[in-house]
């Protein structure tokens, strides 16, 4: 889900950085990432966009209207910069690593940073503060920013996502991932860990493994290598208080070492984000995701073998090229029969060069593909309001992660199978884990009782 918020960092001469982020939890931690490469340059955390001599928007291009989005908001800095004439805007990301020149010669960016070249931000700063445009978009085969603590921008200090790969070989025909951030390199599991129990000690109580394809985690040096089933388990023995959760999974790779590891393990999450992205095998295939209907099926039945209690999430594509309404029913037969508990869905957007830019037609009318879209999220509606409704009576462990937006003596966390719960404060606080009986829920959320 597009996410966009802020941090603010300030040096010593009082000047400001700000930083917007937009798209997945790994721009989130590259944001964290970026911060902690500018802080020993003397900048430290304020909170005011109005104060900022340099902006950084991270950026999305996953959907068109991503990066149209931001777009808008290089309009509004447009503004500030006219209020602040001294005022820099740096452009980082997927979207500064597509785009490079055409977003320089806006006029308004004064520098572009791809996902691979954060190191270089210092220098790509100094060079716009005497007027000439910085721009480095080099992709690299080892960069994993693997000895740098971020600095977190959540704001509960409870839950942290600690990346442990960059990149994708995927190759996805309609994914511009690849190409933005390069290919897939795994980062020295010795420096997770360190940066795992550090979390641990700073209070955090659950860490969220991120990757592209977390299953394809591979690290191996002299003669000792390591999988992700072997990292999760080393990371799961770091604290049997802290939880572990990691993301994101692909059909093809997800092991049954991985799902064994996270039976063996209580304080491994019960959630897995599976995206199936289509029901039919035909355009499966077209999306070049290499499985089956038949095959994420059998996956899916060897979760519910092997972890009865583990709640499965998904990502789901409405009307990919030549998408027919069969085809399309084969998604909500699929979602039907595997029962999403949580879900993220869209509708197809071509991104240029990509392999199906290049390929195929991108022929369902958007009127076709928005129908088909409001079809699945109805459906996916009523599926997790049934799973919901499975939880009522039932006792869960919950992480609790904050005051409820709605009501300040409500708490919220997360059940172990990533279910929002929402219950009355009591004595709790932020971090604790509290055993809250369900006793009502929407298709979102959980609501409940601490059990005494
Ligand atoms: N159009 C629509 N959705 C896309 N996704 C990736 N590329 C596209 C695209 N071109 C979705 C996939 C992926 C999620 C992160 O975004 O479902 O799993
Ligand atoms: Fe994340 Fe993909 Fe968006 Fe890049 S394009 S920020 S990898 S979601």
């Amino acid at each position: 889900m597009p996410i966009a918020f802020s941090i603010f960092v300030e040096n010593m001469e009082n000047k400001a950085l700000y930083i917007e982020t937009y798209g997945c939890q790994m721009n989130v931690n590259d944001s964290e990432v970026v911060a902690a490469i500018m802080q020993p340059e003397g900048y430290r955390l304020t909170e005011r966009m109005e104060d900022a001599d340099v902006i950084f928007v991270n950026t999305c291009s996953i959907r068109e209207n991503a990066e149209q989005r931001i777009w808008g908001r290089l309009d509004v800095f447009r503004l500030e910069k006219r209020r602040n004439p001294a005022l820099l805007v740096g452009v980082l990301g997927c979207m500064a690593e597509r785009l490079k020149e055409e977003l320089l010669e806006k006029g308004i960016v004064d520098l572009v940073a791809g996902p691979d070249a954060y190191r270089s931000l210092p220098l790509l700063v100094a060079q716009a503060e005497t007027g000439q445009k910085g721009i480095n978009v080099l992709l690299s085969r080892e960069e994993t920013y693997a000895d740098i603590s971020p600095v977190r921008m959540d704001k509960n200090g409870v839950s942290a996502f600690v990346s442990i790969m960059r990149g994708c070989n995927n190759m996805c025909s309609y994914c511009v991932v690849p190409y933005t951030r390069g290919a897939e390199r795994s980062r020295n599991p010795e420096t997770i860990l360190h940066e795992v129990r550090e979390l641990f000690d700073k209070g955090y109580r659950e860490v969220t493994l991120l990757g592209q394809n977390v299953d394809s985690y591979h690290w191996s040096e002299g003669t000792t290598s390591m999988s992700f089933a072997q990292l999760m388990e080393q990371v799961a023995l770091v604290d049997p208080l802290l939880r572990v959760r990691f993301a994101t999974s692909h059909p093809k790779d997800m092991s049954d070492e991985v799902l064994h590891t996270m039976a063996k393990y209580p304080n491994i999450c019960k959630h897995i984000h599976l995206p199936v992205q289509s029901g039919s095998t035909r355009i499966l295939e077209l999306m070049n995701r290499k499985y089956t209907r038949e095959m994420y099926l059998e996956r899916i039945a060897k979760v519910r073998e092997i972890l009865p209690d583990c709640t499965v999430s998904t990502d789901v594509i409405a009307g990919f090229c030549t998408e027919t309404e069969q085809d399309h029913h084969d998604t909500l037969s699929l979602m039907k029969e595997v029962g999403f508990d949580m879900g993220f869905m869209f509708q197809y957007s071509e991104r240029p060069n990509t392999k199906a830019a290049r390929h195929f037609k991108d022929d369902v009318p958007e009127q076709e593909k928005n129908r088909r879209l409001n079809e699945i999220i109805t459906l996916h509606n009523e599926l997790s309001l049934q799973n919901n409704e499975q939880e009522i009576g039932k006792v869960r462990e919950v992480l609790v992660e904050g005051v409820s937006k709605r009501s300040a003596e409500e708490l919220f966390g997360r059940t172990s199978q990533n279910k929002v719960v929402v219950f009355p404060k009591n004595n709790y606080k932020v971090g604790d884990y509290v055993n809250v009986k369900i006793e009502r829920c929407s298709s979102a959320t959980l609501m409940g009782a601490p059990q005494i």
